[in-house]
């Protein structure tokens, strides 16, 4: 896998320029290599399984073999007789202490331990903690559950069915399997727009369900000290401060004895948002034995029983004129969401930010009607690399847009050029009523297209057929909406989102920053110290980045959903300024010139006009401490917690070209091109770095990776033989390419990045396969794109056998 960059010569229009920072100090725009790396490559990473606390103890956990059954019993005798064996934990335990149940993200409850029946294989029945981990695993083995059996419901279609059996019959008023049901704009507007249309096209499909799987499974040391009460949890936590706050609410423990450290964690990709049952027993454990206790998943108990993403049934119908223009989008979507509703989705948007399905087009009325179904599955749903359900909606669009082009026999390209919001159009408000920031869409896919080399390889492709070979040439123009959010309308679990930065400027002029998002491996240690860099011409690596520590860092919603950068990055720039100002105050009382003649540049505070009478930012920094205007306070450090006024919305243009062997169905990718915009970049070697990880993941969805389960509910894909990742061997090269429109409204103008190469390369794919297969009449072929579903595809249109 190597980027083959296309570097724009500085200036070049639609993209960043040189940065304006030299590269000593390291600001905004420098290809700065991470800081963390040298810890993290060198073996000095500080991960969960590195914590060892003195009298630790340990923890595995019974896990249900069957789908959905009634517990009659569960006899741990023999297990509770094993040297070693501290206790075990049931759900009548639990129950004592009114912790057998606990809410989720989504406004559900969840089993923590079994009380009454198993809703999913996999599920938490017992806990049993002994002094290492190897008893405790032989002793879960020895534990006797006496099942009854209940029918399994092993798909959203089935549980909606009349008379389906009742998963979730511990719910006042549940009489069915019917999680949510929510709708998104205009029903009687888009009705019209579909009757007067001059055609329908429409497509079903499904984006399967799939599992984040970081390198670094889920886990927790719990250590509550029950005559101080102070509880420390070690976690691999995507969201320190908000598992905090909800750890308070389910414990009932004062939050301020609460402390959350998330160290260096190996990857989390939406795995690490939600809260497991294995965090709530460990911390009980740890209350009632008086010791800490350490729970660690194995490599299967996390593909089976944690976050899993997708598995959306999506219908999406799209209104045409024959001069091929949209007119208007009904989507009716129904989600498999396990046994609980467990993922995180803002209180007033049960489907997550789907309804931005209307994506890069405009066209005035749209209708999405979405619904979620209770199934005898692990909770699903998490933000695996994208914002919110926004993977899914665009692979939709993206997929009918391509269908659409082929029924009006219009040029794929062409079709998407002239339904496109246009740049002038911005702030764009769409059907659903979200408001685009910014965009120049025409350009995207034009250089995407120029770049492949689009027009000869259309020629190809026909000469191609001529000869019975196959080729295809896919396109995926995608707009995501990140950096949650105006607290107005987003939260977890009602608590709004916003998120913070703490910055001080210590006496010889280095600086700690402290934050309230979370890195899970995307180089924020790097990256943030850049925007300290840029803003006060502290160098990069006087700026030291803290975070994942509730005790030591300012409150904030984490990571996940590309809200890093534009949350919490913003929140670093207006902290940095708030302490600019003051440094301006400091230096004039320096220079004895007056406040509003001084200005900062690069690290250097000077008077406008004579820039020889000038101090240093670090000059300041002492004098903040030591030689302070009259009535001014001492110290350079502030605090500031960010509210955006709106999500950014970074975008791309990904462009596939793939072979086809008609005799098998094998497809091959020769080229895959994708044009990324996320605003400014602040270190454009690690937006690649992310660009890269997303179209990896994006390929994999296409064409290998993906969880089923059989008619009993048993998860086929449980192990990494069953469940294929791929590696830098079936991985394609990817040749990268930008343009950058800024958002308007971000004090830096970039736009998150991290998530939106998974949600725009899988239908680039699929629609490549699509594309070479079309003109046999074959318009979709279910994800993954097997090359057995390629194979039959081809011999269903050709009558073969
Ligand atoms: O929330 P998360 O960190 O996953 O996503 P993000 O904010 O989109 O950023 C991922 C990484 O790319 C971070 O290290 C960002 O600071 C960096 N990034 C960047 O350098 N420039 C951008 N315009 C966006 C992100």
């Amino acid at each position: 896998m190597t980027t083959i960059e296309a570097p724009a010569p500085p200036g070049t229009p639609g993209t960043q320029g040189p940065p304006s920072t030299p590269r000593e100090i390291g600001g905004i725009g420098h290809r700065i290599p991470r800081h963390e790396d040298a810890r993290l490559i060198e073996g000095q990473g500080n991960f969960l399984d590195d914590v060892v606390l003195p009298g630790m103890l340990h923890m595995a956990i019974l896990r249900a073999d069957v789908a959905h059954a009634k517990i009659n019993s569960i006899d741990t005798a023999a297990a509770s007789a094993v040297d070693g064996v501290i206790a075990i934990v049931t759900g009548e335990l639990m129950a004592q202490h009114n912790l057998a149940w606990m809410p989720t993200l989504s406004g559900d409850t969840q089993a923590v331990l079994v009380t009454d029946k198993v809703r999913y294989q996999g599920q938490e029945i017992a806990a049993v903690i002994a002094t290492d981990r190897y008893i405790a695993e032989d002793a879960v083995s020895l534990i006797e559950v006496d099942y009854e059996m209940l029918p399994p419901v092993t798909t959203p279609q089935q549980a909606m069915e009349h008379g389906a059996p009742l998963i979730r019959d511990e719910k006042d008023g549940q009489t069915d399997n019917l999680v949510y049901e929510w709708e998104s704009g205009d029903e009687a507007a888009t009705d019209a727009a579909f009757a007067s249309a001059d055609r329908i096209v429409s497509i079903e499909t499904h984006y399967p369900r799939s599992h984040p799987s970081p390198l670094e499974t889920c886990g927790v040391i719990a250590d509550v000290n029950s005559v101080t009460g102070q509880a420390t949890l070690y976690l691999t936590s995507q969201a320190p401060h908000a598992h905090r706050t909800l750890f308070a609410m389910v414990a009932g423990l004062p939050e301020q004895d609460i402390r959350i450290i998330s160290p260096d964690l190996g990857g989390g990709f939406g795995n690490k948002v939600p809260i497991y049952p294995g965090y709530v027993v460990a911390t009980a454990a740890s209350l009632l034995l008086g010791a800490p206790v350490k729970w660690i998943e194995t490599r299967s108990e996390n593909l089976i029983s944690t976050g899993f993403a997708r598995d959306y049934y999506m219908k999406g119908e799209l209104a045409v004129n024959d001069d091929g223009r949209i007119q208007a989008l009904r989507v009716d979507m129904l989600s498999d969401q396990g046994a609980f509703f467990a993922d995180a989705q803002p209180t007033k948007f049960k489907a997550g930010l789907f309804h931005v399905v209307t994506g890069s087009y405009d066209y005035p009325s749209a209708h999405i009607k979405c619904r979620g179904a209770f199934t005898n599955k692990a909770p699903g749903g998490v933000a695996y690399r994208c914002s919110f359900r926004i993977t899914e909606a665009s692979f939709l669009i993206e997929r009918l847009v391509q269908t659409a082009a082929y029924e009006l026999d219009i040029d794929p390209a062409e079709f998407r050029l002239r339904n496109f919001i246009q740049p002038e159009q911005f702030p764009y408000e769409s059907p659903t009523g979200f408001v685009y920031d910014s965009g120049d869409y025409p350009t995207a896919l034009r250089k995407a297209l120029d770049a492949v080399g689009y027009e000869q390889l259309r020629e190809e492709q026909v000469a191609k057929r001529a000869e019975g070979k196959l080729m295809g040439i896919g396109i995926a123009h995608f707009t995501e909406a990140v950096g949650a959010g105006p607290s107005k309308q987003y939260d977890i679990a009602g608590l709004k989102m916003f998120d913070s930065a703490e910055l001080r400027v210590h006496p010889t002029g280095k600086a700690i920053l402290k934050l309230g998002v979370k890195s899970q491996g995307q180089g924020h240690e790097t990256t943030f110290a850049q925007i300290v860099a840029e803003e006060l011409g502290i160098p990069v690596t006087d700026v030291k980045v803290v975070e994942g520590d509730t005790d030591h860092t300012p409150y904030g919603l984490g990571t996940y959903a590309s809200r890093s950068t534009p949350v919490g990055g913003a929140a670093t720039a207006m902290v940095a300024r708030k302490l600019a100002d003051k440094a301006r105050l400091i230096a004039a009382h320096l220079l004895e010139a007056a406040d509003a003649d001084i200005e900062l540049e690069n690290g250097k505070l000077f008077v406008r006009g004579t820039p020889d009478r000038s101090v240093t930012i670090q000059d300041v920094a002492f004098a903040a401490y030591t030689n302070l205007p009259d009535g001014m306070e001492h110290g350079l450090e502030g605090v500031t917690y960010y509210d955006p006024p709106n999500l950014t919305y970074p975008y791309g243009s990904y462009v596939v070209v793939v072979d086809v062997d008609a005799d098998t169905g094998e497809w091959e990718v020769r080229r895959m091109v994708a044009l990324d915009d996320c605003g400014v970049r602040i270190n454009p070697m690690i937006v690649e770095g992310q660009i890269h990880g997303g179209l990896t993941e994006g390929f994999a969805m296409s064409s290998m990776q993906w969880i089923t389960f059989d008619d009993e509910g048993n998860c086929i894909g449980s192990n990494f033989m069953d469940y294929l990742l791929p590696t830098s061997w079936e991985t394609p090269r990817f040749e990268l390419l930008e343009t950058s429109v800024p958002s308007p409204h971000h004090p830096i103008g970039a736009k998150g990045v991290g998530e939106s190469a998974t949600v725009g390369s899988p239908a680039a794919f699929v629609n490549a396969v699509v594309d070479a297969v079309a003109h046999l009449g074959v318009r979709n072929i279910d994800m993954p794109v097997l090359p057995d579903r390629v194979w039959s595809a081809i011999q269903g249109a050709s009558g073969g056998d």
